[in-house]
Parts: structure tokens; C-alpha cells; sequence
């Protein structure tokens, strides 16, 4: 309970640092807010979006969830999606994945832990996809990191998939998309794709994580090398599959080509 009581405590301290700082800060952001990015992170406590982006109240529009998971079949992510792009018209979405995240850690795993398994299996997934590279990877924590980007690459694609981007690109060139990954130990975010403003560069970026086969200008920065396809058979087929599948003239949402 004391605990509790501190956070009513700095509350209040924090609300009057700002006043005093400025008498209408509050006022100026209580009608209305007009943030230019969409915030998708995980949920870990050592990441708080507006802390580590510098950004003040009124800047960020945030969705966080166990391992900054994006699903098109997740109403609420979806629905903040559609605020932020059709209603807020958000700039830039962001994906923001960290170094030593429990969430991944567990889908790297073979533990059970109950419910969140469900949660994890798109992570189980990109863990299984690129299956050769990360064998390739000696080290343990260095194989951590690269599930991670590989996690924020996935999860970014699965964004450019949806029909609220989708129809947005068909209007114009926004939102950008972009993939960053904060770096626990130094504080730093940094960039594994930045700009992804149109289906070529989605496909691009899609491309690269699954087959290994340069297209088109990079996408992507920072400690990226080229994530290749896994090549287990079953896995080869359920890839080719959704090629395929994809690649169909009319599929629903799909802009690979
Ligand atoms: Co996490």
C-alpha cells in the first residue's frame, strides 16, 4: 500500500513541476490531441515509450502487448490502428522490440507457460522460418538479439499486410513504417527499417526475411545481415504455400507479389 501511495504522490508532484513550468500545459493538451506517431511496443517495464522517445504527453499514440505482437485477428491492436491512422492520420507508425525480452526468450523456449503460449506463436514461427541462420549464430545472446529484430521485422510486415495500411497507401504515402529495436543495456533505439511508405518496400522487406534474396533499395539499418528462408521441408512448404497463396491475383490484404 505504501507503494501505491507513492505513485498518487509523484503524481501530484509531477503535475505541479509542470504547472509550474508552464500554467497552461495541461489546458493546451486537454482539448484535443494530434500525435504524429503510433507507438507499438512491448510491454516490458524497463521500455516506456514516451520516457525513452523524449516525447511529451500528446506525442505518442501507444499500444504495447507481450512481445510487441501485431495480428490482424487482435481487435484491439487493429482498432488502435485504425484510430491512430484514419481519425488521429498518425505520420509514422513505429515497431519498437527490445534486446532481452521475456516474451521472445519464452518463444525461443520449450517451456509452457499457460495462455501466453497462444500469444507467443507468431514468434514460435519467425524462430522456425529462420531456422538455418539462427543455427549459424554460436552465441546465445547474439542469437536472443537477432530473434528479436527478426520479431520487429515480422511484426512490421504483418502491419503493411493490413487493410488499414493498405487503403491508406492507396490514398498517399502514409504512414511510414518503421522498425526499431531499444537496446536495454545502452538506452538506445535502434533503426532495423525505417521508411516503409508503399507496398514495393513492404514486399522488400518481406523478401529479405524470407528467402534471402536482395530487392530493391535496403530498408534495412542497423546490425541486419540477410535473414534467409528455413529449410526445414515442412517449413519450406508452408512457405511456399503462402507464396502462393499471396501471390494469387485478388488475395485478400496480402501485398506480396
Ligand atoms: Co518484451
Amino acid at each position: 500500500m505504501e507503494n501505491f501511495r507513492k505513485i498518487i504522490q509523484h503524481n501530484r508532484e509531477w503535475a505541479a513541476a509542470m504547472k509550474a513550468a508552464d500554467p497552461d500545459y495541461f489546458e493546451k493538451r486537454a482539448a484535443k490531441q494530434e500525435p504524429q506517431f503510433l507507438y507499438i511496443g512491448c510491454s516490458d517495464s524497463r521500455v516506456p515509450a514516451n520516457v525513452v522517445t523524449g516525447t511529451e504527453p500528446g506525442e505518442l499514440f501507444v499500444h504495447r502487448n507481450i512481445a510487441n505482437v501485431v495480428l490482424p485477428s487482435d481487435l484491439n491492436a487493429m482498432s488502435v490502428l485504425q484510430y491512430a491512422v484514419e481519425v488521429l492520420d498518425v505520420k509514422h507508425v513505429i515497431v519498437t522490440g527490445h534486446y532481452n525480452c521475456g516474451g521472445v526468450k519464452a518463444a525461443m523456449g520449450t517451456a509452457s507457460y499457460g495462455l501466453v503460449d497462444l500469444w507467443l506463436q507468431p514468434i514460435r514461427n519467425v524462430v522456425r522460418w529462420n531456422r538455418p541462420e539462427l543455427m549459424q549464430i554460436e552465441d546465445e545472446q547474439a542469437r536472443f538479439d537477432r530473434v528479436v529484430e527478426l520479431n520487429v521485422l515480422e511484426q512490421l510486415y504483418h502491419l503493411s499486410e493490413t487493410p488499414i495500411v493498405q487503403n491508406a497507401w492507396a490514398k498517399g504515402k502514409r504512414p511510414l513504417l518503421h522498425g526499431l529495436v531499444y537496446d536495454i543495456h545502452e538506452g538506445l533505439l535502434r533503426e532495423i527499417a525505417t521508411g516503409v511508405d508503399c507496398q514495393e518496400a513492404a514486399d522488400a522487406l518481406a523478401q529479405r526475411r524470407q528467402s534471402g534474396v536482395p530487392a530493391g533499395p535496403p530498408p534495412i539499418l542497423g546490425r541486419m545481415s540477410t535473414p534467409v528462408l528455413a529449410g526445414d521441408e515442412l517449413a519450406d512448404q508452408i512457405a511456399q504455400r503462402v507464396m502462393e497463396r499471396l501471390s494469387r491475383p485478388g488475395a485478400s490484404g496480402g501485398p506480396s507479389k
